[in-house]
């Protein structure tokens, strides 16, 4: 804890704002609608994320198998002083900050260069902001932290009205965790863009990307052998039961984590155990589902050098330095958005 933890009371270096573009219940409906009243099915990941499926994230992280927060930590830990310096940064932007542990690494780093150093964390989680906010108040004695509870797009779009578009100077915008890797080139490309839109020239974007490795080191990663991985998929129905009035039963399902060569990405399943029938009650739909029938609830990509490259050219962003771990397992990029 840095000289002057006791100089700022702590409650005045925080705040939480609600940032949505929709309205996040009915986005779910539409979502549920367009992905799950017939196979294939699918739903977009974020759902994963109320307060247990958070924990159970962070959970993850912590087993043996799950290479890509090591890897990325180790670079963190490495490196946060070359990445605070090369970026010039006074202030900090995550998107999909989640509990902003790998972000302490930076975030003392930003400490160690400017004064009055300030964080603006983004989670469509409220409870794992406010975790995550508490934490990095007590570690942190200078720091302000803002945090905008919506998603990736939403706290783009406030971004400007937060404290942070006040602070001056370049700000470092972080998308860690490969996160980026749960859209399709096309939905990657558009949130990127999206990024670079909302950056001033002289910001920079830190991306984590998780890359290309060998199938046994991929699939172990996404089926842990103490099964947290199966308890965080099977979290999705339980959110599902309590948003829409489903009468989902997770014991019908299993979980399942492929490595999809393709497509060079892992997706995540949950596999039917039995012929059944959901009720949702908010939707006044009835779903038959077959048994062995797939519900695809992620994607994780894993990306080579090339689909970098395509991806960075598609978005404006150029390349200014690249940090890799363990033969180009996990990389970090330092980017600079382009004019136009
Ligand atoms: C895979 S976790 C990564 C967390 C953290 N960045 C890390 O590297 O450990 C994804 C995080 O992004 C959040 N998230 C998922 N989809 C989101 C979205 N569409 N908008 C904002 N946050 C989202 C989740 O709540 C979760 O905390």
């Amino acid at each position: 804890m840095s000289a002057n933890a006791r100089a700022v009371p702590v409650a005045s270096r925080y705040s939480r704002r609600v940032v949505e573009e929709r309205d996040p219940h009915a986005e779910l409906l539409a979502d549920f609608r367009a992905g799950m009243l017939e196979p294939p099915r699918s739903l977009p990941p974020k759902y994963f994320y109320d307060a247990r499926g958070s924990q159970l994230f962070d959970a993850i992280c912590d087993t043996p198998e799950y290479y890509p927060t090591r890897l990325e930590a180790e670079l963190l830990e490495r490196h946060a002083d070359a990445i605070l310096e090369a970026s010039g940064a006074r202030t900090l932007f995550e998107l999909g900050s989640g509990t902003s542990r790998k972000t302490e690494y930076l975030l003392a780093a930003l400490e160690r260069r400017v004064p009055a150093p300030r964080y603006v964390a983004n989670d469509v989680c409220g409870e794992i902001l406010d975790e995550a906010g508490a934490r990095l108040l007590r570690r942190f004695g200078a720091l302000q932290v803002d945090s905008l509870c919506g998603d990736y797009a939403a706290a783009l779009g406030h971004l400007d009205e937060s404290p942070a578009a006040a602070s001056d100077g370049p700000r470092l915008f972080c998308f860690l965790g490969s996160s980026l890797g749960n859209f399709e080139d096309d939905e990657a490309g558009a949130l990127l863009t999206r990024i670079r839109a909302a950056m001033n020239p002289e910001d920079r974007l830190l991306l984590g990307l998780d890359r290309v490795k060998p199938r046994p080191v991929l699939e172990a990663a996404y089926n842990d052998a103490a099964g947290v991985t199966a308890a965080f998929n099977l979290n999705l129905l339980s959110v599902l039961n309590s948003e829409l009035g489903a009468d989902f039963d997770p014991e019908g399902f299993d979980h399942h984590a492929p490595f999809v060569e393709e497509h060079s990405r892992i997706e995540m399943h949950l596999v039917s155990r039995r012929d059944q029938q959901v009720q949702v009650t908010e939707l006044e739909a009835r779903l038959e589902i077959a048994a062995g029938e797939i519900i695809r609830t992620e994607i994780s990509r894993k990306f080579s050098r090339e689909a970098v490259d395509r991806l960075l050219a598609l978005a404006g962003f150029e390349q200014e330095t690249e940090w890799s771990a363990a033969e180009d397992w996990y990389s970090l990029f330092l980017l600079r958005p382009l004019a136009g």
